[in-house]
């Protein structure tokens, strides 16, 4: 045998092993019924700004082609009721996930989904192109994760984008130490050998790096979960530097983070400290490496990428130009304003749930306010701004100059996504 046989050999046999876990622990867990889900979808704004989480500049389409790669029990059905108008597959190498897909892809009588039993490496048998793939919690399975990546690299639109979960190392550090520590103990993932991990995993000392993971994620609560994070045949993790190795070796470039504030300096509470200017100098990759290392705590990557030969025809949205203005600010559905115990000057404190970061709160005075309660979805800044200034809340000038460092920091705080394409401008 020569070595690429060996290589191949040893992909198929890690693939086996990845294969027969998840037929045996399907993850996550599935689920009887998606009528909550479907419901909270039906809201048109959840929609829209989900669309232009990925696609800033473009307008909005509600008739693409999806691709859930690695979908396990339900994750491709969700997409395919969040978006009646899209069309979705989904593949996954277990029997299993496939099984609960199909269950409820027939209970909701979806017909614009299709489900396949296929590895992602050989996705091009689908002999198709997507507008969009969503890869979340798949690649760091792989054997060889790249070759994964560019095997949807292949079948992505020219101007596709790509929705990419993979694990990240320091938050999961007491993740990696119980794996190795199973491992020596050759622990497999028989029912009972979980159910003697679980009962084990209650003498773990307090401030074992694992014990916060346990005390605050309800995931690490539940058997499958434990099993799907300890017990996995294959799972490494990515630091924000190997982690643009991967994608940029598959041609393939960074749009943005799904959230973005927990990677930004400017956001939080390294912005207060004396080391604020000097990561600002920073390009913005090695910012990004910085906090993840000044956090500690980041357990997984969600990132949007696109092929990395249009990306200079992509427009982010921007605040240094008059380009703002004409943006639509739509906000994210998980933020709150709450309106008690504030800080001092501040009207309000807004909130993204989705950020498990204490520091991760956007305070904002009064006229602010305004400018946020008046976003609609469908006014322009510009608008936003004229609207207020009628209701005789300052002059056109102020308010604009307080407008424009006020939405870049609704961006940053992952408060708003915006509709920067031509048209959404146009109102
Ligand atoms: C942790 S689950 C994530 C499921 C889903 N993406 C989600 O976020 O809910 C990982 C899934 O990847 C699938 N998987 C692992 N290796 C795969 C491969 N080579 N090709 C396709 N699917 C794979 C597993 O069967 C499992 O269903």
């Amino acid at each position: 045998m020569d070595d690429r046989e060996n290589l191949t050999t040893g992909s198929d046999s890690v693939r086996a092993a990845v294969r027969a876990f998840y037929d045996l622990h399907p993850y996550p867990p599935p689920v009887e019924a998606l009528d909550g889900y479907r419901q909270r979808w039906q809201d048109d704004s959840r929609r829209r700004a989900d669309f232009h989480l990925h696609w800033p500049d473009r307008s909005y389409r509600a008739d693409l082609k999806v691709l859930v790669a690695g979908c396990g029990t339900s994750q491709a059905v969700k997409h395919a009721l969040r978006q009646p108008g899209c069309q979705v597959v989904g593949i996954d190498i277990s029997a299993t996930s496939i099984r609960h897909t199909e269950k409820l892809k027939h209970q909701y009588h979806l017909t614009n989904l299709e489900v396949y039993q296929l590895p992602v490496e050989r996705v091009s048998e689908l002999s198709r192109r997507f507008d969009k793939i969503v890869c979340t919690g798949v690649l760091h399975h792989l054997p060889d994760p790249q070759a994964g990546l560019r095997a949807l690299r292949e079948v992505l639109a020219p101007d596709g984008v790509m929705h990419l979960m993979v694990y990240a190392p320091y938050g999961r550090a007491g993740v990696y130490m119980l794996q190795e520590y199973c491992r020596r103990l050759g622990i497999g993932h028989s029912e009972e050998e979980i159910i003697n991990l679980a009962n084990t995993l209650l003498a773990l000392p307090p401030s074992h790096p694992l014990a916060r993971l346990l005390g605050e994620s309800p995931d690490f609560q539940r058997k499958d979960a434990l099993a799907d994070a300890l017990l996995n045949p294959q799972d490494r993790a990515y630091t924000v530097p190997q982690l643009f190795d991967l994608f940029e070796g598959c041609g393939l470039a960074f749009g943005r983070w799904v959230r973005q504030a927990p990677y930004l300096p400017q956001c939080g509470s390294l912005a207060g400290t004396p080391h604020a200017a000097r990561l600002a100098k920073l390009p913005l990759r090695e910012q990004y490496a910085a906090v993840e290392l000044f956090r500690g705590t980041i357990l997984r990557h969600n990132l949007i990428v696109y092929p990395d030969d249009l990306i200079n025809n992509r427009k982010l949205p921007r605040f240094d130009h008059d380009d703002w203005l004409a943006h639509v600010p739509i906000r994210v559905p998980e933020t709150i304003s709450l309106k008690n115990r504030l800080p001092p000057g501040a009207a309000a404190v807004l909130i993204n749930q989705a950020h498990g970061d204490a520091d991760l709160f956007l305070p904002v005075n009064a006229s602010e306010m305004r400018l946020v309660e008046a976003i609609d979805g469908v006014s322009t800044i510009d608008e936003i701004i004229y609207h207020v200034s009628r209701a005789g809340v300052g002059n056109l000038h102020q308010l604009r100059s307080q407008a424009r460092s006020l939405f870049e920091r609704l961006y940053w705080y992952d408060q708003t996504v915006f509709d920067a394409s031509p048209k959404g401008g146009a109102g």
